[in-house]
């Protein structure tokens, strides 16, 4: 694993360090001081305006970096005009040491450490030359280590998603989880293909059982049982055909990605667990390969659940949705103080918000303003979304209790309608997460993403779990 950020009294005396200075419009020439003329020169035929994003490597006498302008535009706080930017920087840096020297107060050392760290991240296992990224120095040694950490955490995640799925079936997919739990002494557990009959997960069953390898629920378990119990559960759907009601090729193309939520699931604990944060965790998978065969499940077929309800299968394109409707009913069963489930659950979660917000809904009011105040402060949002329950119409089935799919309107409100059959009362929060960078931007490497993680990590290290 590499480094990402150092603490000042750890870089080797004869290695370089260049400084970066992060400006705003009005004044950087001002506030810079002992700028030489060639240097001003310089900054005004670049057209350097320190606008947001903008960056000027200023050259000393000898041609060596003097130092590095960044512009952080004007003053106005928002998602892009954050430091969410310095991810840009940080990507287009060659290896070497690099301290920020100035910058806006509003831009924390905490959060520039994480966008650095979100940054420089390339999916390298499959490639020859693996570059070595630039390493920023840090304050102290909390900052470092909690980046570290949560970056770490991201990385990994970012990971298990771009891994193909010749690579990441559900076998692969366990053995990440296991090596999850080996780093941290959490305690794993898993109930392997027929198996899931006998201990009643049918559903997932039903999705996964064409795929050649099996699906699997996998339980992960850490912490002081004293504590607050806190459960995760993830959609870990390691590649998403559609099955018989098969996806198009342009809507198969990334569906790598749809074990995203066991991803997110994997990086919150990573964090979670590498804080010690006093929580009594548990953690499910719910893993198949939606997969196409002679004993696929079919449209109209209808399956029965762990929580008793009959499901007509509208279709078996939402398949997301049955597989965790049997992990949510376990995870209920226990009677934690909070689920939270992610998942890549519907195209429609993209048509009403787009690629980087994801749809939050939850049965419960109370927490939701300081979880979305947290989204907002680490620059990690998402949208609070209702729970519609005239909607849940939509699912009606004529011959069974519930069918899977509601049709065109409001699908990732139907899709959250659906989940929320199988959570009883408890408390419960639902992530419909696209998992996906469509394209590059400042931070975000076109490719796998985890989010609202950050912002979820730090309403619990806030005590969020026992505020609700
Ligand atoms: N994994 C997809 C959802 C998805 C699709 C996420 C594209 C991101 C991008 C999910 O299993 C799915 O196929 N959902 C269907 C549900 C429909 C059949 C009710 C969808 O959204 O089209
Ligand atoms: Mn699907
Ligand atoms: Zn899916």
């Amino acid at each position: 694993m590499s480094t990402f950020f150092i603490e000042k009294k750890a870089v080797p005396t004869d290695e370089a360090v260049n400084s970066i200075r992060i400006c705003r419009p009005d004044s950087f020439v001002d506030d810079l001081g002992g700028l030489t003329e060639p240097q001003i020169n310089f900054i005004n035929a670049q057209k350097f305006l320190a606008e947001a994003g903008q960056t000027l490597i200023l050259p000393a006498e000898d041609g060596k970096i003097s130092t590095i302008l960044f512009g952080a535009g004007k003053s106005e706080y928002s998602y892009t005009n954050s430091p969410i930017l310095i991810g840009s920087l940080a990507s287009i840096l060659k290896s070497g040491y690099y301290e920020i020297v100035s910058k806006p107060d509003t831009w924390t050392e905490e959060l520039i450490a994480i966008f650095w760290g979100l940054g420089v991240y390339k999916f390298d296992k499959y490639i020859k030359d693996q570059p070595v990224p630039p390493v920023l120095i840090c304050s102290n040694e909390a900052v470092t280590q909690e980046s570290t950490n949560i970056v770490t955490a991201l990385h990994r995640g970012r990971s298990l998603i771009n891994t193909p799925p010749n690579d990441m079936g559900p076998v692969a997919l366990q053995q990440s989880a296991q090596d999850v739990a080996d780093r941290f002494g959490a305690t794993l557990n898993s109930i392997v293909g027929d198996e899931l009959l006998q201990h009643n997960y049918p559903m997932i069953h039903a999705v996964g059982r064409a795929a050649a390898e099996p699906p699997r629920l996998v339980e992960l378990k850490w912490g002081n049982q004293d504590n607050p119990k806190l459960t995760l559960v993830g959609k870990g759907i390691t590649f998403d055909s559609g099955g018989l009601d098969i996806k198009s090729a342009a809507g198969m193309r990334i569906m790598k990605k749809d074990m995203g939520g066991a991803a997110h699931v994997l990086a919150l604990g990573e964090m979670i667990m590498a804080a010690n944060l006093p929580i009594n965790l548990t953690m499910y998978l719910a893993i198949a390969e939606n997969a196409i065969s002679a004993n696929a499940f079919r449209p109209s077929d209808v399956l029965s659940s762990r929580e008793g309800l009959s499901i007509e299968v509208d279709n078996t394109d939402a398949e997301g949705r049955l597989v965790l409707g049997d992990a949510l009913t376990k995870a209920a069963e226990a009677n934690p103080d909070l689920i939270i489930d992610f998942a890549t659950l519907t195209g429609a979660a993209r048509v009403a918000l787009g690629p980087t917000l994801p749809p939050f809904f939850s049965n419960r009011d109370e927490p939701v303003s300081n979880l979305l105040q947290s989204g907002t402060d680490q620059v990690d949002p998402f949208w609070h979304m209702p729970l519609w329950k005239p909607y849940l119409s939509l699912l009606s089935s004529p011959i069974a209790d519930m069918k899977n799919a509601g049709g065109s309107f409001a699908g990732a409100v139907t899709a959250a309608l659906f989940l929320q059959k199988f959570v009883g009362d408890t408390p419960w929060m639902h992530f419909d997460v696209y998992g996906w960078n469509p394209t590059n931007s400042p931070s975000k490497p076109k490719g796998g993403e985890i989010m609202s993680v950050r912002a979820i990590y730090h309403w619990l290290k806030n005590g969020g779990l026992k505020a609700r």
